[in-house]
């Protein structure tokens, strides 16, 4: 599909140490992009962008504050990126092709973007998978549950495996994870709705509101 595209996308100006982000940090940017056999660099691809995880590590990439977290700050002035899944418009790389859905794990925020392959992956149209999977049990939180649950904390059939923020992205997969493992599993979250959201949905032996608890060690011992 060559053409002139507009492309909307959301750049940091500033950082935002404490509080909400707001437009004092992040601007919506519109320019064009030029999608030709000219423009396009050899092994790269226009990918159109469909869907965006919206994780909490993002906003610590925004504090401008280098604390020895795993991820790097976003750098002023440039398009921020999430893990993101598009479908692609132009291709000048030989193993993609126009149509195939890739994910990106350092999707730029933008609906459009020009992306060399080396660090897309193809999501593979028969596996009947949803797109959406591969964002969340396939994608970031399901993959921090699994290395939390399965690689650090290991647990065993019969073992009883508390989580806090259960009710999350991370902690459901958490929660489901240490049930497949064979545990009892107690969670922690901050209301009622999300306390039966627990018990019913995500098959949590027990659950409570820890904002109703006084005294959370005495809360744990009842379960
Ligand atoms: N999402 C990822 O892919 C990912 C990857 C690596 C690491 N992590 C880390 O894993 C943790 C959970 O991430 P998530 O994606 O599951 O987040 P999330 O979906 O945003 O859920 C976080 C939950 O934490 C609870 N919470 C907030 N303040 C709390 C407090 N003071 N005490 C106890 N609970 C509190 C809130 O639920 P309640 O209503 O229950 O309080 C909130 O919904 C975060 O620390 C995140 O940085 C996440």
């Amino acid at each position: 599909m060559a053409g002139m595209l507009e492309v909307k996308e959301w750049v940091l100006i500033s950082y935002a140490d404490e509080g909400l982000p707001t437009t004092d940090h992040l601007q919506l940017r519109e320019r064009k992009l030029v999608v030709d056999d000219g423009s396009i660099p050899e092994g790269h691809v226009v990918v159109r962008l469909l869907w965006l995880s919206i994780d909490p590590y993002l906003r610590s990439r925004m504090t401008g504050r280098s604390d020895g977290l795993y991820v790097s700050q976003f750098e002023l002035n440039e398009v921020i990126e999430s893990f993101g899944i598009g479908r692609i418009i132009f291709s000048k790389a030989d193993s993609y092709q126009i149509g195939d859905i890739v994910i990106n794990p350092f999707s730029p925020v933008s609906d459009y973007c020009v992306i060399p392959v080396h660090g897309l992956r193809k999501i593979q149209a028969d596996a009947e998978i949803s797109h959406l999977d591969y964002l969340n049990a396939l994608g970031v939180p399901g993959f921090s549950a699994w290395v939390g649950m399965c690689i650090i904390g290991d647990p065993k059939p019969g073992d009883n495996v508390f989580i806090t923020a259960a009710a999350g992205g991370v902690g459901v997969f958490a929660g489901q994870l240490a049930k497949i493992k064979g545990c009892r599993v107690v969670g922690s979250t901050g209301t009622d709705e999300k306390v039966q959201l627990l018990k019913v949905e995500f098959k949590y032996d027990d659950a409570f509101n820890y904002k109703k608890e006084p005294d959370l060690d005495a809360a744990l011992s009842k379960f």
